[in-house]
């Protein structure tokens, strides 16, 4: 597999966010975007000649989780300072800022921790905070405190507990809060953000879905040339909309490939046929494998071995049908801002091959296209929609490469699938119907691999449970099972029951993750 080649923010003013830890950064870059200025995240141990050659019109120094006071607690590159640049710090940023620019930071035994209210300097002109009610709320989370600002600078806002929440030097421009405009507990936080971008550092508000969307396609095009491109559709979003820009970009020169497992949740396979061969007219392999994936899974009860007989043979499956479409050259896939970041890699090209099911083959010689690895998921969203992709696909929650398969205990045979699948459905449909659908990361069916008695007419049954499973949660990484209101279980237990024959009882998973993960297997 060849490096990939991302796109390029080219022609959009960037705000660097420099990461101190925890999910902050990424918060901060979303809300920079919303402002419509593009931002990227760097890593913290970036120097003065790095982020000078990225050229970004502004810098903000994120939270973290440290004490600016604890042993190897991140700093930045001093020289940072002598660039021509405004800085915001939020948070910890700000502590750091005050701490290396001379200011005092100390730990007075006063913590602030949630809503907190805040109150400017009464003749503040401050381009951040000036217009700000004299009061408002803001979100806090720090131990230490900022006892003096650096000099040079001067207080712009105050709480009860701590004299220092924000101040600024005008003349250098540097910034600081203590609090999190990122936050939307933080009454203006918005619109703190976007007067860093668009006064402070004079930002053009150009990043839009549709400039977006033209500049994407720009560079598909220059990648790509007159070459042919291959993508995998699984039926999720980020698929989805790569192969949507990507035939914009060169239409009939992408052949996607949908292989179907037979483990897809209800008419995800005649969605992207509706979708992507009727609705855009594009030139799509449907490659029906259902009896090669339960032939690989008889037998198989252990979740790591049902996995990795899945993404075998969906590599294989793959590999086939891109053996078969002579002279392709590039390989799209949908991978997303976070996986960068993840990857260690916030700016270098990286290779991600493991996207859906799997992973792609290594020697595939085939460079990567990734039209959506500047993105967020929000903005994918919001570009796919203005594509014209269908709001179901677009909305769809995320699903296990290995498909139903890990929401199945014990082994995968075409009726068990049958069963969890018809479930699935009904969760789904009634937690649309009950406007629930965009608060729930994930909803959806567990088959078990146990058996209870019943009672169904006069008859004795002796059959499977349902499990329904739904959780709230932001990345994934954590969740939260999800109250749903009883009626709505109630609706949804009694379709079960009375319309997948072969259940005669249903459960709700009440774990959180951890302790729990979302899926079952
Ligand atoms: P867990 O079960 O680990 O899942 O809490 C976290 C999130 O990842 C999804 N998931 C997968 N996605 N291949 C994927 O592409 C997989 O093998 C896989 N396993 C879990 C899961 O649906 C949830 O959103």
């Amino acid at each position: 597999m060849n490096v990939a080649l991302g796109p390029e923010p080219v022609g959009f003013d960037t705000i660097a966010v420099v990461d101190f830890g925890a999910q902050y950064a990424q918060l901060i870059a979303r809300r920079v975007r919303e402002a419509h200025v593009y931002s990227e995240i760097v890593p913290h141990s970036i120097t003065a000649a790095e982020l000078a050659a990225r050229a970004p019109k502004g810098i903000i120094l994120s939270g973290g989780p440290s004490s600016v006071y604890a042993e190897g607690a991140p700093r930045l590159d001093p020289a940072i300072f002598e660039l021509d640049m405004p800085v915001l710090g939020i948070c910890y940023g700000a502590q750091l800022l005050a701490q290396q620019l001379g200011g005092e930071v100390a730990r007075t035994g006063v913590a602030e921790y949630g809503r907190t209210r805040l109150t400017r300097g009464p003749a503040t002109t401050s381009a951040l905070v000036g217009s700000w009610p004299e009061q408002s709320d803001v979100w806090m989370s720090h131990g230490d405190s900022i006892v003096a600002p650096p000099p040079g600078a001067v207080v712009t806002a105050a709480t009860d507990q701590v004299a220092v929440a924000a101040f600024e030097d005008v003349a250098a421009r540097r910034y600081a809060v203590q609090f999190h405009p990122e936050v939307v507990h933080t009454e203006r936080g918005d619109e703190l953000l976007k007067a860093f971008c668009l006064q402070v550092c004079d930002c053009r508000p150009t990043w839009t879905h549709v400039s977006v969307i033209e500049a994407a396609i720009d560079q598909v095009r220059q990648m790509v040339g007159t070459g042919r491109v291959l993508c995998a559709l699984s039926g999720g979003v980020d698929s989805a909309v790569t192969a949507a820009l990507v035939h914009k970009a060169i239409g009939d020169q992408l052949t996607c490939v949908f292989v179907d497992t037979g483990l897809m949740r209800a008419g995800e396979g005649e969605q992207v046929e509706e979708t992507f061969r009727r609705q855009f007219g594009l030139d799509l392999v449907h490659v029906k494998a259902q009896d090669r994936f339960f032939g690989a899974l008889a037998g198989l009860t252990d979740p790591e071995a049902k996995r990795k007989v899945i993404g075998e043979l969906f590599v294989r499956v793959f590999e086939e049908v891109a053996s078969e479409a002579s002279g392709v050259g590039f390989l799209a896939q949908g991978t997303l801002y976070p996986d960068v970041i993840e990857s260690g890699s916030g700016h270098a090209a990286t290779i991600k091959t493991h996207h859906n099911v799997g992973g792609l083959p290594e020697d595939m010689e085939l460079e990567l296209v990734e039209p959506l690895r500047l993105l967020f998921k929000d903005e994918v969203r919001a570009i796919g929609e203005e594509l014209g992709l269908p709001e179901e696909l677009v909305w769809r929650q995320p699903f296990p490469g290995p498909g139903l398969a890990v929401r199945i205990v014990g082994e995968v045979t075409h009726e068990r699938v049958e069963l969890v699948r018809a479930a699935d459905a009904i969760v789904l449909e009634e937690v649309r119907n009950a406007g629930l659908w965009r608060e729930l990361w994930q909803s959806f069916a567990v088959l078990p691999a146990v058996r209870s008695v019943g009672v169904m007419g006069d008859e004795r049954t002796y059959a499977y449970p349902i499990v329904v499973r739904a959780v709230t949660s932001d990345d994934a990484m954590t969740a939260d099972w999800a109250r749903l209101p009883h009626e709505l279980l109630e609706q949804i237990a009694k379709r079960i029951i009375n319309e997948v024959p072969g259940i005669n009882r249903v459960a709700y998973d009440i774990t959180s993750k951890p302790p729990g993960t979302i899926e079952w297997e």
